[in-house]
């Protein structure tokens, strides 16, 4: 596989920013990896991959290898206890993925339907929607460790999983995902904790969450292939409970360790930013945690917006908001 340079990686991100990587290539099988590791080394840039590119930033031009993972496969199995694990290659789209398990009868993912992105990038960020966060289902991953130059089976606990959070982030590319490993436990037990699923009646079943999901989704966040967008720009904050108590009305979320998690969202909004415009960019006016492109936005404009946003929360409220999606 040769990479082609200048690859044009307009298509490959959902914000709509229009970039190209110094080199890039497209990745049907799991060993081109090593081999597109191998090219990054010898044209001494870094190597990174993207899935649907629905988490990342990319500069104008990114100073890297970029490999857009496209590898495709996935297949259920039953373990003696009645879990079902579904494997599914990194370059499958999640979405598409989460219907299949549920088209097949194998429940435990309706709550993570509908977020945009790939099978392979699910466990760099622990994605999480609607009460379950894919730390909560994973069993087991496969990926190629660029250091070692190996590959490498990581189970859950060696993940590392915290909100937004894994082994994988932390270690910023060394560690490239190349398969993935469902948990689904049996008895299967609905999780309808999250507002907008509370409704639902006690015996409904897992196809309807997921339609109920997809709605709730639809009525609230953008879709990116109207308008570009990355989901959530920002985690929501955790913070000291003295600092969350001094902001009235705030939604909190207590955390196990005393520490209070609050919404990022309402934090933008109570500082008047919906709607708010810098360049070809803007905060959403339906929902203040998403940066939109409203019209040819540049990285530039991205970030500027991003930097006034971080600067509004900070001053208003004292509160450090930390930005979700990779920058590449
Ligand atoms: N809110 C506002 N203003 C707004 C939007 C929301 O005040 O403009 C308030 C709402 O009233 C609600 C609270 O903010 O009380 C939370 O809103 P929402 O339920 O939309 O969830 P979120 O905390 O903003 C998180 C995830 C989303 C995930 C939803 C649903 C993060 C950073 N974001 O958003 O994940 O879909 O919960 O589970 O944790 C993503 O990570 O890209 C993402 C979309």
């Amino acid at each position: 596989m040769l990479p082609t340079p200048n690859f044009d990686l307009s298509p490959f991100n959902t914000l709509g920013l229009t970039a190209q990587a110094r080199y890039g290539a497209q990745i049907t099988f799991p060993d081109q990896v090593a081999e597109l590791s191998a090219f990054a080394a010898s044209v001494g840039l870094p190597l990174h991959i993207i899935g649907g590119g629905s988490n990342v930033v990319l500069h104008d031009m990114v100073e890297a290898v970029v490999g857009i993972m496209a590898s495709k496969g996935r297949f259920a199995e039953q373990r003696d206890d009645g879990t079902t694990l579904v494997t599914a290659q990194a370059g499958e789209d999640w979405s598409e993925f989460v219907a299949w398990t549920i088209e097949q009868g194998h429940w435990g993912l309706e709550n993570l339907a509908g977020i945009p992105g790939t099978v392979g990038a699910a466990p760099i960020q622990n994605i999480g929607a609607y009460g379950v966060e894919l730390a909560d289902r994973l069993d087991s991953l496969v990926v190629w460790d660029t250091v070692d130059k190996r590959e490498r089976r990581f189970d859950r606990a060696e993940c590392h999983f915290s909100y937004r959070q894994s082994a994988f982030k932390r270690a910023a590319g060394r560690f490239i995902v190349l398969n993935v490993t469902l948990a689904l436990p049996s008895p299967w037990v609905p999780v309808l904790s999250y507002a907008g699923l509370d409704s639902l009646p006690p015996d409904v079943e897992a196809p309807a969450i997921m339609e109920r999901v997809l709605s709730v989704r639809g009525s609230k966040l953008p879709n990116w292939r109207e308008l570009g967008n990355v989901g959530s720009f920002f985690h929501n904050p955790i913070v000291h409970p003295a600092l969350a108590e001094a902001i009235a009305g705030v939604p909190r979320y207590p955390q196990p360790d005393g520490s209070v998690k609050l919404s990022a969202a309402w934090l933008i909004d109570a500082c008047g930013l919906k709607g708010h415009q810098e360049g070809g960019a803007g905060v959403y006016p339906n929902h203040a945690l998403i940066l939109v492109n409203n019209d040819g936005a540049t990285y530039r404009d991205i970030q500027q917006l991003a930097a006034t946003v971080r600067r509004s929360v900070k001053e208003r409220f004292g509160v450090d908001l930390i930005q979700e999606p990779i920058e590449l």
